[in-house]
């Protein structure tokens, strides 16, 4: 496997990938959270996916052991496992290949065809977790501040979206320090979403056009 693309790459954005081999190590170590369906894993120097993609697996590898018997389970329970995994990097064409890398793996689990909806909803959810943007300065490819989609299951097909913005995401631990003008905020006064939107179905989801953040 080729860990740099072009030299001229590595001068200017430090592209060396993990080897595959050191990828499943460092997932060892949070091994648990890697198996958990729903455990969020946020990858800001994303590249291709060399550690989303064999998260997206062990998550799948879950989904089969415990929804592996339901066909309805366990299509939902795959796209919520997919809908946990968030990445962001800056060049375009990585990540286009993670999103492309990311679906192919959800297809080839659900033997999914390109015209079926479950694979039109993975593929808004990627348009919009996987983010072409600059994780550093919290921006999308566009300029706009990066907002982070938090998906959740409802049961009965139902999923559930709420935006936030990255920044004020990442500003929390901040906000609570003991001697921060906010410690005496609750959480639920500063964890307040962007844009909180009514349950979806896949059917929904696979039809949806309305964006945010998700720079082509
Ligand atoms: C060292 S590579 C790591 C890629 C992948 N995480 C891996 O371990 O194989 C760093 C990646 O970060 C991207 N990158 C560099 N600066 C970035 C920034 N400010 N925001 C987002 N991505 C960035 C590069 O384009 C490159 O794909």
């Amino acid at each position: 496997m080729n860990l740099i693309k072009s030299k001229q790459r590595v001068v200017d954005h430090g592209e060396v990938f993990t080897p595959p081999w050191l990828v499943e190590k460092m997932l060892d170590l949070v091994k648990g959270e890697t198996e958990r369906i729903d455990s969020r894993f946020l990858e800001p120097a994303c590249g291709s996916g060399n550690f989303l993609v064999p998260i997206l697996q062990r998550k799948l590898a879950a989904v089969e052991l415990k929804f592996g018997k339901s066909d309805f389970e366990k299509h939902h329970h795959a796209l919520l496992a997919l809908m946990c995994c968030y990445g962001i990097e800056l060049l375009a064409d990585n990540i286009a290949e993670c999103r492309a890398n990311m679906l192919e793996v959800l297809a080839d689990y659900l033997a999914l065809g390109a015209d079926d909806d479950l694979y039109c909803a993975a593929a808004h959810v990627l348009s919009l977790n996987l983010v072409h943007g600059d994780a550093m300065r919290m921006r999308a490819i566009d300029d706009a501040p990066i907002c982070v989609v938090e998906w959740g299951y409802l049961g009965k097909g139902k999923f559930q979206r709420r935006d936030f913005r990255l920044d004020v995401l990442t500003g929390m631990a901040s906000f609570s320090a003991e001697d921060s003008l906010f410690s005496t905020l609750g959480k639920h006064e500063i964890f307040t979403p962007a844009k909180t939107f009514p349950p979806m179905s896949v059917h929904d989801l696979a039809t949806a056009n309305y964006g945010m953040g998700a720079s082509a």
